[in-house]
């Protein structure tokens, strides 16, 4: 498959299901954030799930939230692995990458029509597969576990468990859903240096807002807020 998030686009386009799942073994054409290619090998779990939430296109970014705390937590409850988040939507394991996320939406007027959550698990993928520059940055679950996992049982489980965090979301749990994100960071009171729209920012991260931003003190004692970036800790 090329990229199940270009899949499931074309399925949003031209059918009004929602909660779709595409998921494949492998991608030709997997994509990351900011135009980055996304390496997908046999052995991953590579999917996205088409929503449609009735909310306005500034909310769809509380989706990316709720999915990367649902996935940290399901690898901290299944495997007992440290697992931990890293804003905007990471999660990591013992520092490295593990999982990537990619919302891609489409809106009319302001006003979602729908959502594509791509979600990226390394999960029984051989390191030796990434590029030598990726190798210290990412890792997988065979890696930290030791052993393959059964990709089928745990996508399921993912799936039940973003499904309940989802109803959460329309119920007005937000507040609790981006409280339990946070407890997963471990990123808060550190330096850290923050690449947004081609300008980077250096300071201590103190809080991510209700509206999913990143809230950082500069070297100068001024406040900035970040609505979306790529974060690396100091
Ligand atoms: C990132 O961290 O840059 C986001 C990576 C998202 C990768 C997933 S894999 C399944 C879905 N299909 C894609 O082409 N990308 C997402």
């Amino acid at each position: 498959m090329s990229s199940t998030n270009e899949i499931a686009k074309e399925i949003a386009k031209t059918s009004d299901e929602e909660r779709v799942v595409i998921i494949a073994e492998t991608q030709t054409l997997g994509k990351g954030r900011i135009r980055r290619r996304w390496i997908s090998p046999r052995g991953g779990i590579w999917l996205s799930i088409i929503l449609r939430p009735r909310i306005l296109s500034r909310d769809a970014s509380k989706l990316t939230f709720i999915m990367s705390s649902t996935v940290a937590n399901s690898i901290k409850r299944i495997f007992g692995l440290n697992a931990e988040v890293k804003w905007p939507n990471d999660v990591l394991v013992r520092s490295r990458k593990i999982c990537g996320i990619l919302t891609e939406i489409s809106t009319r007027t302001g006003i979602v029509q729908f959502v594509i959550i791509g979600l990226g698990i390394n999960a029984n993928i051989d390191l030796l597969t990434f590029p030598r520059t990726l190798r210290k940055k990412v890792t997988s679950l065979k890696q930290e576990l030791g052993y393959s996992v059964n990709l089928r049982r745990f996508t399921e489980s993912l799936l039940c468990s973003f499904e309940n965090n989802y109803k959460r979301f329309h119920r007005g749990e937000w507040h609790t859903l981006l409280s339990e994100w946070k407890a997963l960071a471990t990123f808060f009171g550190r330096q850290v240096k923050v690449t947004s729209l081609g300008e980077t920012v250096v300071g201590e991260a103190l809080d991510v807002g209700t509206d999913g931003a990143l809230k950082i003190k500069l070297k100068d004692g001024t406040l900035r807020e970040i609505v979306a970036g790529d974060l690396t800790l100091i």
